[in-house]
């Protein structure tokens, strides 16, 4: 069950209930890992359960699997192919591989036109029969051909029954999203954190005790679970000037971002958590141990190469 995020809520009921009067709107959640976009998407379709509902989530392990997303996004969708222009029928078709292809290869630049036009169309043509959910989680994962359809179908649509929410982690897919509306999600409030904590440990933990997570976390739902379940010393340490331990989840939903980052720049970074936020004393190491801090600015972010 979802707990606090009362605004956010509030921006989706009101995309949906447009779009059931026949006004489209599209919206990224747009967050670091663990912040709790997943559960957002989860929740919303759950509390509309009369939407149709188009969903897909961006798998690493696909990503370079041209229109693997859009094929498991659009499947139910497509019997309505028929419906579209033969054109784009066509495009689409031969991008997804579907059996009714006509010509072999369809992803030069002039039918990815065609492709991000079939897939405006179908989905609309789909929420001729009732109001349409689009749910992308992990767009930043998905493979680009797939991305750059849907995010061109995205800004195109207008006076239809769908809403169209993607699901994005922050830094890595802004630019894959750029230009669209976004719902930039923030740490939980105290308030909810207490009670994520109170559901996930089964009692209400000491005052003290949530503020000091609350605190370490920033709010972060994953670093408050994770934390929440550690030992008290462990949470204690964050009070201290020494490094967090930390669990292998947190490890596992942030280390991620050092994928790619070569030997030299984590020196530099492991340099600059040892050292806080003085950034002479950064330097200073840095000079030390040999290291260049302006290495950092020369590297860019992973996924940032789209
Ligand atoms: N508002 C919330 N209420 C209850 N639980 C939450 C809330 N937000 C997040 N969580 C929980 O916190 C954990 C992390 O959330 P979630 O998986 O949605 O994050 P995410 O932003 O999708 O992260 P990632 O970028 O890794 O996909 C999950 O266990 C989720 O159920
Ligand atoms: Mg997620």
């Amino acid at each position: 069950m979802l707990v606090g995020r009362q605004p956010e809520q509030q921006v989706i009921d009101r995309l949906v209930a447009a779009a059931r009067l026949g006004t489209s709107g599209v919206l990224t959640l747009v967050g670091e890992a663990g912040v709790g976009k997943t559960a957002l998407l989860d929740h919303t379709v759950a509390k509309h359960p009369d939407l149709r509902v188009l969903r897909a989530t961006g798998l690493e392990t696909e990503s370079a699997i041209p229109f693997a997303m859009l094929l498991q996004l659009l499947r139910p969708a497509l019997t309505a192919l028929d419906g579209i222009p033969p054109v784009q029928a066509e495009a689409l078709s031969s991008a997804l591989a579907l059996p009714r292809r006509p010509t072999a290869g369809a992803t030069d630049s002039r039918d990815r036109f065609a492709i991000g036009a079939a897939v405006l169309s179908l989905i609309c043509r789909y929420a001729e029969d009732g109001p349409v959910a689009v749910v992308v989680d992990d767009l930043h994962l998905a493979d680009s051909p797939s991305a750059d359809a849907l995010v061109f179908a995205g800004r195109r649509l207008a006076a239809d029954p769908v809403v169209a929410l993607f699901g994005v982690r922050s830094p890595e897919g802004d630019r894959v999203v750029a230009g669209l509306p976004d719902l930039r999600l923030g740490g939980l409030d105290l308030d909810s954190a207490r009670a994520l904590l109170a559901r996930a440990r089964g009692s209400a933990d000491p005052e003290d005790h949530v503020r000091l997570l609350h605190r370490a976390t920033e709010g972060n739902p994953l670093a408050l679970l994770e934390l929440g379940a550690a030992d008290r010393d462990v949470v204690e340490s964050v009070e201290t000037d020494m490094p967090l331990r930390v669990s292998p989840a947190i490890v596992a939903a942030f280390g991620r971002r050092l994928e790619g980052v070569d030997a030299e720049t984590r020196a530099v970074l492991l340099i600059a958590a040892v050292c806080g936020e003085d950034l002479r004393l950064v330097a200073d190491a840095c000079a030390a141990l040999g290291s260049d801090p302006a290495s950092l600015a020369q590297r860019r972010t992973p996924g940032s190469s789209r």
